[in-house]
């Protein structure tokens, strides 16, 4: 097999991800390992256009495995939505002798990624970071084990006062389009509803299921909502017109979903994906997305990887049913 990758560039893009550091230091000491030269780019694709670009050493990546973040920054970066920013982004490429990358974000970064490496002719490869588990191609993503356990503890905190005061809570965990935090973390927690974008939420039902629970004098309920799919505090409106008898309250877990010290489970998926991308860049695989299906490494293209969301199975929501009666 044919080495041409000999220096490589790793970035991070879009939102953070707890995991996001161990996969740089993965790919870092993979990289050395083949004898590659590996630079790290500073704020996603800004870096890259503003050339903004660090060589990275075996020691760059001493002490971050544990820590929340990303020690190469990240941003959304307009500019490289049009050809002239990539084209920028390109040459300073060019000029350190940058003949691969590994892409650590969310489908966003993998579509630049795509379009970058089909104007230019750069290997690029995908690695899934983001919270919202919003990917095709994977079991898991970088960051989505350490959000909902976060999910998970502060959920399991406001079950306290719910069942001290007899209360009802509605509480917004993240994601934008997925249902997965809210899903993972609702049935974790015993919620009596789990709402998500995935699946149209029937305002009667659920509605009827709280009267029905007013009735029987069950008056502890948790609703987790996915901010994809309405505002916890649209929810709370609807409720508190709907059954005035429950006393209602509404918490947004926000960007606490966001930081933190990865999991065990994020630590090393990010370790295997980081490793695996330096493989995939020395066997001479172009464009795809690393990801981790039954356990195994599993490459998706790029294109299919930012198309294609992960479904959600029926069975999951007949658990929630038939568990939070
Ligand atoms: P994520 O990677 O978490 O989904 P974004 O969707 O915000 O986050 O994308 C991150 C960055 O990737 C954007 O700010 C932009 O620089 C780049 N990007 C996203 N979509 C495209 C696209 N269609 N063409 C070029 N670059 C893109
Ligand atoms: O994609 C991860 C995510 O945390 C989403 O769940 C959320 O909608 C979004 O990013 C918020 O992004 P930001 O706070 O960076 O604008």
């Amino acid at each position: 097999m044919e080495n041409k990758v000999t220096k490589i560039g790793v970035l991070t893009s879009g939102g953070d991800a707890p995991g996001m550091n161990a996969a740089i230091r993965a790919v870092v000491r993979t990289g050395i390992y083949n004898g590659m030269e590996v630079f790290g780019i500073m704020r996603g694709y800004s870096g890259m256009i503003e050339n903004d670009i660090v060589p990275m050493h075996s020691r760059s990546v001493a002490n971050i495995i544990q820590r929340g973040g990303t020690i190469l920054k990240t941003a959304r970066c307009k500019e490289f939505f049009e050809h002239e920013g990539r084209k920028k982004a390109y040459d300073n490429l060019k000029k350190l002798g940058i003949n691969g990358l590994v892409i650590i974000g969310g489908d966003g970064s993998f579509r630049g990624a795509h379009k970058l490496s089909e104007e230019f002719d750069i290997p690029c490869i995908g690695l899934p970071g983001t919270i919202d588990k919003d990917i095709a191609g994977t079991d898991f993503t970088i960051g989505f084990d350490t959000a909902v356990n976060t999910a998970v503890e502060a959920i399991d905190k406001i079950r306290d006062t719910a069942d001290a005061h007899d209360r009802l809570f509605i509480i917004e965990v993240m994601g934008r389009d997925a249902g997965y935090i809210a899903l993972h973390s609702g049935i974790a927690t015993g919620a009596e509803n789990i709402l998500i974008p995935e699946r149209k939420t029937d305002i009667e039902e659920l509605v009827n299921g709280l009267l029905e629970k007013s009735r029987r004098k069950k008056l502890v309920n948790i609703i987790v909502v996915a901010e994809g799919d309405r505002g916890g505090e649209d929810v709370a409106k609807i409720i508190k017109e709907r059954v005035p008898t429950a006393d209602t309250r509404v918490c947004v877990l926000g960007h606490i979903q966001r930081g933190g010290a990865p999991s065990c489970m994020d630590r090393l998926i990010a370790s295997r994906m980081g490793y695996s991308a330096v493989e995939s860049l020395i066997e001479g695989r172009h464009n795809v997305m690393i990801g981790i299906v039954n356990n195994k490494m599993h490459y998706t293209p790029l294109e299919k990887a930012v198309k294609a969301k992960q479904k959600i199975s029926d069975d999951w929501l007949k658990i929630v049913k038939i568990l939070a009666s």
